[in-house]
């Protein structure tokens, strides 16, 4: 994988002169989270656990499209960056009949990128369309059988992708599969462990759910109802930390989990030392950035 995206990578960057260098440089801030610039867009790419899994999920799920219908099928890449990472590697795999897509991008510096990438590798006939735009308000013209967004980080925090899907699943038609079809975020407890100065690591450390919180998928997108009250357990035998995960089903069996890859890390919300709390309510804001909220409801009583 490492030596595939890597390699990816230089091709990549010799066609369109965008490298991972600049990661800070270009940014966009939008009412609905931060566009990532057009570099560290490209770094994405990287991740190889990220871009294998949704390249064989993506590939799944032409596949099943192609099985079903007797034409073309439209997909719709939200957020292609500037290489078009989640779909380029594939073309090599269909004919120009069989797929059509339709690059969407909120930076013109990402879609004139992936233009120059695909004529130059000889691609062009695959593509209906170059759209500047923002897929977190974008009115679909089309009717798309598949459609593309990774626009995440971690615990769904600061990048639009909630608002995207919010906005562009009413639009499609019933049968139209939108990837990745779920985001999950689940409550953990996480004993820390102990620093071991042989091994020279931590040894010992474990996990356990707590309770999941919530689920972004096709049929709930309200995020009003993403909200949860957990109880921590009075006995926390060393589990001290609550930790939040997320787990991504990019189409099917083909699931990113904890730690596969940046989108994946757990991120700390609680470390009970001296005193804990009773329970905890976790909820998702969209504004003024997304994010995952949280305040305990009660302490426990020393
Ligand atoms: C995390 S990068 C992913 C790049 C590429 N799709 C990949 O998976 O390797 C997200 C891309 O989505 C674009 N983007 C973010 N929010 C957007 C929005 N609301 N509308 C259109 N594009 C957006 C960014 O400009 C960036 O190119």
């Amino acid at each position: 994988m490492k030596q595939a995206v890597d390699n990816l990578y230089e091709i990549f960057k010799s066609i369109t002169d965008i490298d991972i260098n600049n990661l800070n440089e270009g940014d966009i801030l939008l009412p609905t989270g931060k566009a990532i610039s057009p570099s560290a867009a490209a770094h994405c790419l990287l991740e190889m656990k990220r871009t294998a899994i949704f390249l064989r999920g993506i590939k799944k799920a032409i596949d099943q499209k192609l099985e079903n219908l007797d034409r073309a099928i439209n997909i719709l890449y939200a957020g292609c960056g500037p290489y078009g990472t989640l779909i380029t590697p594939l073309l090599t795999l269909y004919s120009s009949d069989e797929i059509k897509i339709t690059f969407l991008d909120i930076n013109q510096i990402s879609l004139n990128a992936v233009e120059k990438l695909v004529t130059n590798l000889g691609y062009e006939n695959f593509i209906e369309d170059y759209v500047l735009e923002d897929a977190s308000n974008y009115k679909i013209n089309k009717d798309y059988d598949i459609v593309i967004s990774e626009t995440m980080q971690a615990c769904l925090q600061n990048e639009p992708q909630v608002s995207i899907m919010q906005n562009l699943i009413p639009q499609l038609n019933e049968h139209a599969i939108f990837i990745p079809q779920q985001i999950t975020i689940d409550a953990y407890l996480k004993n820390p462990g102990k620093w071991n100065d042989k091994k020279q690591q931590r040894t010992g450390i474990e996990s356990k759910i707590l309770k999941a919180l919530f689920s972004v998928n096709k049929t709930n997108l309200d995020t009003n109802h993403f909200k949860e009250i957990v109880q921590i357990p009075e006995n926390l035998n060393g589990f001290i930390e609550l930790m939040l995960h997320t787990t991504i089903i990019i189409f099917k069996d083909e699931i990113l989990g904890v730690n596969d890859c940046s989108l994946n890390s757990p991120r700390k919300f609680y470390e009970f030392k001296e005193r804990y709390a009773n329970s905890i309510e976790f909820w998702y804001s969209l504004l003024p950035q997304p994010s995952i909220e949280c305040r305990v409801l009660d302490f426990v009583e020393k």
